[in-house]
């Protein structure tokens, strides 16, 4: 199953908000249909956002019909709107950025259909980057698991979340792969269910064994000493290692610490922001209050309850014990490790 998929002169994108009830593919043949996809979650996962919207920029380019002088203004309006799209996977506005150089390169090239091939070609060597990362970023985090070993992770960060392979599931991906017995526990991730709906879907499809919680279990499995290690993945990661996640990402590193449990976090170097300095200005999305009140359109609240509904919180770097990139493990000090891996080729 496959997040998006490049079809010649459109966006394939399994939308993931039916899943696994239901597997249905949307067609995106604008950018406008690759914004949409990613507001309404249809495609997400940071490492997904930025190759979609890298996508979406490329379609931006190829749907443009006007005056030679007006594309860089549509360009410009082409990627304001999917840079508004959701506020807090970097990744997104790290695509976005690299496609913006890439047109900038064509300074002084007049033939509108060479520009756009050099869009499109850019929007490709984004996603191959993807599914080459996260097979290293699996290489590099295999060792940290023991040759059996019970994971706890949360959210979705796997092959739906990724171009393939994923991040936090790409180490677990390497670590059955290499022959070790590994059994994941899935949180079920509410309000989303990315943990219920997506995580426990690919593993399965993958046959590596997985039993899904609920979110406010996982403090009693490491009290049972039923959780060896934790694994989850990245939105965005400042300066100093503050990680944005997936809401309740910050209570299993709490947890894990008081329990003396190993807490990674597995992400490419595009989720790194060293344009942040720490956690607390990673700005965080907050979604439609509708996403708590119902689930699949069923209330499970009263119609009229206020609700708070933040997608992501901060773990403080302190309380992870590293981070695993394509270019190795990071550990503390963050500051100091994280820029020096990062001016690292
Ligand atoms: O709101 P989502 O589903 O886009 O959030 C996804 C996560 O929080 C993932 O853990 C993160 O993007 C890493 S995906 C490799």
């Amino acid at each position: 199953m496959k997040a998006l998929e490049w079809m010649g002169n459109s966006l394939r994108i399994l939308d993931q908000t039916r899943l696994p009830v239901e597997i249905n593919y949307q067609l995106a043949t604008t950018y406008e249909d690759v914004a949409k996809a990613i507001e309404t979650m249809a495609v997400r996962g940071a490492p997904a956002i930025g190759s979609a919207a890298a996508y979406g920029y490329a379609l931006g380019a190829l749907q443009y019909s006007g005056e030679f002088e007006g594309v860089h203004d549509h360009m410009e309006q082409v990627k304001n709107r999917l840079a508004e799209t959701r506020p807090t996977a970097v990744n997104l506005f790290w695509a976005l950025r690299r496609m913006e150089d890439r047109l900038r390169e064509q300074h002084g090239e007049t033939d509108l259909a060479k520009i756009r091939q050099a869009l499109l070609d850019e929007a490709e060597t984004i996603a191959e980057d993807d599914r080459r990362v996260n097979r290293l970023i699996g290489e590099h985090g295999n060792p940290i698991v023991s040759e059996e070993a019970n994971i706890l992770t949360h959210c979705n960060a796997g092959s739906l979340a990724t171009v393939e392979y994923g991040t936090a599931l790409g180490v677990i991906r390497a670590a059955h792969d290499t022959g070790k017995k590994v059994h994941v526990y899935a949180d079920e991730t509410r309000p989303f269910l990315q943990g219920a709906r997506l995580t426990t879907l690919e593993l399965m499809n993958d046959k590596i064994p997985v039993t899904l919680i609920a979110d406010n279990m996982a403090g009693f499995l490491m009290q049972q000493g039923k959780i060896d290690l934790v694994i989850v993945g990245a939105d965005r990661i400042a300066a100093n290692g503050d990680t944005a996640n997936k809401i309740g990402t910050y209570s299993l590193a709490v947890l894990a610490q008081a329990h003396g449990i190993p807490f990674y976090v597995a992400a490419p170097t595009s989720t790194i922001d060293l344009k942040v300095p720490s956690g607390q200005d990673i700005p965080i999305e907050e979604r439609n209050p509708q996403e708590m009140r119902e689930v699949f359109g069923v209330q499970v609240a009263p119609a009229d309850v206020p609700v708070y509904n933040p997608a992501f919180d901060v773990t403080p770097s302190k309380l992870i014990t590293g981070i695993i990139t394509e270019k190795g493990i990071v550990s503390s000090p963050y500051s100091v490790n994280l820029l020096k891996m990062m001016v690292r080729s």
